[in-house]
């Protein structure tokens, strides 16, 4: 049996004064509204009583405002609970006086947030040092974590940029760099992934899992997302107006719906999330500019082994296509540039689209599909192949 880490137990958070009120409603069974519209007062978290289990990734997941932020910013106190004890390896944090809590918070806790919170005008390394500095770490020290972080996230090499010169996906790897530096037992990440782009997000995801089991932290994920969520959960607690419905491993959540919420949840992550073209999509490895030449356009097919290009504007506006084939006559007949004779008629998909809007599509060619937003700019790409592996894993990519 794991040893547990955070001990979680009969956990209430009421914001406004007198909360005392809400509480007895609450044990009334009256809802969140009538309190709200009664009391003035907002229900956060109800009771919660859970653990989280040393080294686990501990996913909460459940639509908004249902308790997800209130409840982890409970573990660390952030916000104090009304109600209810939060005890980290044995030590009860909510009798813990300021200074206690601060040492803990430092050293125990490193968050990351949806919004990665860097200072833009300090460097990626001082970044990355800004939790050290804090703890009144020396320079030197300060500057060898800060690099060991950024080198664990893949950011070598980037210690001297500034946040906005780097991608959405790279700063939030700065966060994250920035929690690990200090080395914490647990990483508290609320929607780190949620503004990010779909196929960062999957890197993201799948790097989140690969780092953990290098560095074997304590993590607790916030997520509205249920295929993220089953994606990285070891367990998944599962909230509703502020309590907690169900807690289990990704398969008893699948397998065994607590209740209506928890299966409608699943049913409408089902069809909304998981089978979408965006959950299946992949990268385009490289594309053409409609001011290519044609040589250009056919050396960056060859280049990557394919038959056919992309045609997006600079900004990524999608356009159409050129084949190899097409490129090769072009070159014989000295046509340049690509935009004069690159296909124009194609038919797309939108990142949103569930995916058996493909099956008509791909029935009619055998090349990849362009995979647009809904400003027509090029998210990726989804081929036969990346459709037949999610249709093999029944959906689950
Ligand atoms: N500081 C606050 N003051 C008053 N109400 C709050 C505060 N923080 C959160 N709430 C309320 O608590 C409930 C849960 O919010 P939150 O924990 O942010 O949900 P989630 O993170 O799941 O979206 C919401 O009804 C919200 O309005
Ligand atoms: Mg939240």
């Amino acid at each position: 049996m794991a040893k547990v880490k955070i001990q979680v137990r009969d956990v209430s958070k009421i914001f406004g004064s007198h909360p005392e009120r809400a509480l007895k409603m609450l044990t009334d069974g009256v809802d969140k509204t009538e309190i709200l519209e009664k009391t003035g007062l907002a229900v956060g978290v109800v009771s919660a009583d859970f653990d989280v289990y040393e080294g686990e990734i501990l996913v909460i997941m459940g639509l908004s405002g249902s308790g997800k932020s209130t409840l982890i910013r409970c573990l660390n106190l952030l916000n104090k609970p009304t109600t209810g004890t939060v005890t980290i390896d044995g030590e009860e944090l909510t009798t813990a006086d300021h200074k206690q809590l601060l040492q803990i918070r430092q050293h125990k806790f490193g968050m990351v947030f949806q919004h990665f919170a860097l200072f833009p005008h300090r460097k990626v390394i001082e970044n990355a040092e800004y939790g050290l500095e804090i703890q009144e770490i020396d320079p030197a020290t300060r500057k060898e974590k800060a690099l060991e972080a950024l080198q664990l996230v893949g950011l070598e090499g980037w210690e001297d940029s500034y946040p906005h010169q780097l991608s959405g996906g790279m700063q939030q790897r700065v966060g994250l760099a920035r929690a690990l530096a200090v080395d914490p037992d647990i990483l508290l990440m609320d929607e780190a992934f949620s503004a990010l782009d779909p196929l960062i997000r999957r890197d993201m995801q799948h790097e989140l899992i690969s780092l953990q089991a290098r560095v074997k932290k304590t993590i607790i994920f916030i997520t509205h997302d249920l295929d993220e969520a089953l994606k990285i959960g070891d367990r998944i607690i599962l909230m509703k107006d502020g309590k907690i419905v169900q807690i289990g491993s990704p398969e008893d959540i699948l397998e065994n719906p607590a209740n209506r919420y928890v299966e409608k949840f699943v049913e409408d992550v089902d069809k909304a999330k998981i089978l979408t073209v965006g959950s299946i999509m992949s990268r385009a490895k490289v594309v053409a500019f409609p001011a290519d030449g044609p040589r250009t356009a056919l050396h960056k097919m060859q280049d990557e082994g394919i038959s056919s290009i992309f045609v997006v504007d600079r900004d990524y506006t999608f356009r159409g296509q050129l084949t190899a084939d097409k490129a090769s006559e072009a070159i014989k007949n000295h046509q340049k540039p690509i935009d004069h004779f690159y296909e124009r008629s194609l038919q797309t998909a939108k990142v949103d689209d569930p995916i058996n809007i493909l099956f008509p599509i791909m029935a009619e060619t055998t090349r990849p599909v362009p995979v647009v937003d809904s400003e027509n700019n090029l998210l990726g790409i989804v081929t036969r192949v990346d459709l037949l592996t999610c249709l093999a894993e029944g959906g689950n990519d």
